[in-house]
């Protein structure tokens, strides 16, 4: 260290010291005239120089964008929230100086630059005190108020504080560095969007959630306060107009804060609860999607919660920096980015014209500063905007809106049809090969099947008896006699499964089990390692559990829990041997313990298991009709490269996701897709797809968004079925299902929100109906729910080999 820096922290240390000394407790109440601090000094104290009276507030400076730079706030001290910011875009350092001069005005200063001041020089100012209530003020001649923090509220306003005409709220700055504003104009309370042209997105006027206050002296809205549980309205003459209710809680001495997000929301929380404060429920605007920029901006808003980026858009979301100025005509094209889509700042804005979506195509495409268009077709109306953030989807029941946006394009508009061919060209090559290589991997798969079963096992057994016995924490070890005896020689056989029969047994302690022979043992060696090390230990109520296993010789079999009830399917097909139809109640747990046993494999496990094959045979009863989940862990293992050969194996027709046959990835979300048919199914009492029925209603999936779509959700249930006209559940538990088989992935939701939209825990929302009527369907198993049953002409025109293969799996 050399000398100069020994010295320098000498320095620091002893200024430090005189510091501390020098400070000594933050003030109480109030300070005078004359009064000097910086951070420095008051670093014993978090920066805190003054607290009120009830020490519920305090004044300071606390710690800005980094630890070295600090703003002037006012915090409520326990729950840390602070209520105002003297101006959060100038932060000060350690040393700079907040200043109460002996002329009465209020400064922070550094150097000879004054980063804010209150401007009360010469107003005779005797003490600045910080109240009960979290307002800071200066006070003049006969305790008047000069100044009061109050005045110029930051982002929050708290019990008690008036927000008047004339005042704003100011978020701070989302990632794209725009804020949202709070004001009140005309007569309304309005946020808007701090784009270069600002964007209105909300007003109290249009919340249905206000309540008119009994007194209907009707004049304009001048001032706004948190009383209690609610927002007050108040006109000038202070006669109370409307009150949004934002909380149960009504306790009078509950301090509230309404707190303006950078996401353009308003939320309202309770100050009182400390550190373990929540927001309210009840937010502004009611829902999360038609915030300002809750995803990107031209990104899709769906579900209040999920983003997905246009198609047509390829991913580009977010940076779309288009200045169409400096493109000629020539060089600009429209992108289709969907329909029934809606805008958060439509119902403020008035349409630039009347005309038709070409004719507003055309203005956007000689108006400098379009980037977007909007139209509705039932009206004609066209809106052009120079800048947006995310869309959302139409409410349900309307058409909504079409929208386009402008893009360069190098060649035109020839180039667009030009884009066209093309497309259809790259799909049937996409086509050509994806039925290609589905048949080089039977082919290769069929090979190495027989290649296996050649394959002297000896050495491999070895390896395996390792394998199971270096294994803790294993269920436990059978012999093949004792599995021998259990099951009478393998005598009751009650089930197939994807890798071999299931047979029904009794151990000499009673317990039953329903012990499943694995054939073929070439090939099923690695399912059985798979299966009993990965569901060795897994455990939960939903899953059928492992008891135990048998690997001795070429002999692999599993051991199960006996399930009494056998497997879903026998009891909710129509002509199904059961001897009672299973009633709601029952149906409804049965969907609901599916999904839970489901949601554990997604996300609880240690290690993520998606199933593969889910469908009513994998899902077992037991004695009491407690759903259980079966046969899952057998997929792990698959690598990228077998997947399609494990698909035409494993999965099974009718319950098989999109992504399966388009080649593209499978995740958890494929189990939820073959989720929501089971769903259907259970829900309709009938199977996905039954030839013994009218042609409208062969293809059950499509049936039900038909019937769901014209308002008849009734034609969905099973006719069989007794029901309770007010069950709110059966509609749910209809749009759940219809949100899981969702062709597009993104849109299905995970399982974890599919149990808690059963449970009643959140809305269902309306779900969007695929546009199969629509023109641009690409090849897509949903086409197999085309009424009339083309697409399935389609796929097996286009891909011989694939359908066959299909077919090869067969019934289980
Ligand atoms: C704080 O309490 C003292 C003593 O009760 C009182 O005189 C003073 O006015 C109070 N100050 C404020 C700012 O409430
Ligand atoms: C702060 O929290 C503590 C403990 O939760 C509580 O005892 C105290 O009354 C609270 N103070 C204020 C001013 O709310
Ligand atoms: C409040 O009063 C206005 C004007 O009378 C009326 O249009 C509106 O429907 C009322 N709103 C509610 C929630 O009662
Ligand atoms: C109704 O209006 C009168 C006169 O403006 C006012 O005194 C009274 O407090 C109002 N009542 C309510 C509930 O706001
Ligand atoms: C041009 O587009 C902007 C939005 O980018 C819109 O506000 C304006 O009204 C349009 N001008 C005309 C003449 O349509
Ligand atoms: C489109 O215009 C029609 C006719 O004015 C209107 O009823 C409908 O609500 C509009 N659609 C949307 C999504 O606003």
């Amino acid at each position: 260290m050399s000398f100069s820096a020994i010295i320098r922290n000498l320095c620091f240390c002893v200024f430090l010291f005189s510091g501390t000394c020098f400070s000594g407790s933050p003030l109480v109440g109030q300070i005078r005239p004359g009064f000097q601090a910086s951070q420095m000094e008051w670093v014993d104290h978090n920066g805190r120089f003054l607290l009120s009276n009830n020490s519920a507030f305090s004044l300071g400076f606390y710690t800005g964008v980094d630890v070295t730079t600090f703003v002037l706030n006012i915090i409520h001290t326990n729950s840390s929230q602070a209520i105002w910011t003297a101006d959060s875009s100038k932060s000060v350092s350690s040393s700079d100086k907040f200043v109460f001069d002996n002329n009465g005005n209020v400064y922070l200063k550094r150097g000879t630059d004054y980063l804010w001041y209150t401007g009360t020089a010469g107003e005779k100012v005797s003490a600045m005190q910080l109240l009960d209530s979290g307002n800071l003020v200066l006070r003049g001649q006969n305790e008047a108020i000069i100044w009061q923090s109050f005045g110029y509220p930051t982002d929050t306003l708290v019990s008690g504080q008036e927000f008047k005409e004339g005042m704003r709220l100011k978020s701070f700055p989302n990632s794209g560095d725009m804020s949202v504003y709070l004001e009140i104009l005309s007569g309304d309370l309005i946020l808007s969007a701090g784009y270069q042209n600002p964007q209105n997105f909300w007003s109290i006027k249009g919340d249905s959630r206000r309540s008119n206050a009994s007194n209907s002296t009707f004049g304009n809205l001048y001032s706004v306060v948190l009383v209690s549980n609610s927002w007050n309205f108040y006109d000038q003459n202070n006669a109370l107009l409307w009150q949004f209710v934002f909380s149960k809680n009504s306790n009078p001495n509950a301090l509230w804060a309404a707190i303006l997000g950078p996401n353009g929301m308003i939320t309202f929380v309770n100050l009182q609860r400390g550190k373990s404060r929540t927001a309210e429920a009840t937010r502004i605007p009611e829902n999360s999607c038609s915030v300002l920029e809750y995803c990107k901006p031209y990104e899709i808003c769906y579900f209040e919660s999920w983003c997905q980026c246009p198609p047509a858009l390829n991913g580009n979301c977010g940076s779309q920096h288009l200045s169409s100025c400096s493109l000629s005509d020539s060089s600009v094209d429209f992108a289709y980015i969907g329909e029934k889509l809606d805008y958060f700042a439509l119902g403020f804005d008035t349409p630039s014209q009347t005309s038709t979506v070409n004719a507003c195509i055309e203005a956007c495409s000689y108006n400098c500063s379009c980037k977007v268009l909007l139209f509705n077709s039932s009206s004609g109306d066209c809106f052009l905007f120079d800048q947006i953030g995310n869309f959302q989807r139409s409410d349900p029941g309307l058409n909504g809106y079409v929208s386009y946006m402008k893009v360069s394009s190098t060649s035109g508009h020839e180039g667009s049809k030009n884009k066209k061919k093309h497309a259809v060209l790259i799909a049937l090559i996409t086509v050509a090969t994806v039925a290609l290589i589905a048949g080089l991997a039977c082919v290769g798969f069929w090979y190495r099947q027989k290649k296996n079963s050649l394959v002297d096992y000896t050495q491999e057994t070895l390896e395996d008896d390792n394998f199971l016995d270096s294994l803790s924490s294993m269920p436990i070890r059978f012999s093949y006699d004792d599995l021998t005896r259990a099951t009478e020689s393998f005598s009751s056989k009650i089930g197939k499964g994807g890798f071999g029969s299931v047979y029904r047994g009794v151990l000499a302690d009673g317990t039953h089990l329903a012990v499943k022979k694995l054939e073929g043992v070439g090939q099923g060696m690695k399912e059985f390692k798979a299966e009993v090390s990965t569901i060795g230990c897994i455990h939960h109520v939903h899953l059928v559990k492992l008891k135990g296993f048998c690997a001795e010789g070429a002999h692999r079999l599993l051991a199960y829990e006996f399930m009494g009830k056998g497997s879903l399917d026998k009891w909710i097909c129509k002509n199904s041997e059961a001897s009672k139809i299973l009633d709601w109640n029952t149906r409804f747990n049965i969907a609901l313990g599916t999904a839970k046993g489901l949601a554990y494999l997604h996300e609880e496990c240690e290690v993520k298991i998606i199933h593969c094959d889910i469908k009513p045979e994998n899902v077992l009863l037991d004695d009491n009709f407690v759903a259980k989940v079966s046969d899952f862990g057998l997929a792990k293992l698959m690598s990228r490269e077998e997947s399609r050969v494990y698909t035409t194996l494993r999965g099974t027709r009718g319950y098989l996701a999109p992504e399966w046959i388009k080649n593209n990835p499978i995740s958890e979300k494929s189990d939820v897709y073959s989720y929501g048919v089971v769903l259907l199914e259970i829900i309709g009492g009938r199977k996905n797809y039954d030839p013994a029925e009218s042609s409208e209603k062969t293809l059950f999936p499509s049936y039900a968004f038909k019937m769901f779509e014209e308002g008849k959700p009734r034609e969905i249930l099973d006719p069989r079925l007794e029901f309770d006209e007010n069950d709110e559940r059966i509609v749910d538990a209809i749009k759940v299902a219809l949100w899981c088989i969702q062709d597009e992935m993104h849109l299905r939701p995970p399982m974890t929100k599919v149990v808690q939209m059963l449970e009643g825990l959140c809305v269902v929302p309306h779900p969007p109906i695929p546009s199969q009527f629509g023109p641009q369907t690409s090849l897509s198993f949903y086409q197999w729910g085309n009424e009339d049953g083309t697409a399935i002409e389609i796929i097996s025109r286009s891909s011989d080999a694939f359908l066959s293969e299909v077919q090869l799996s067969g019934p289980r």
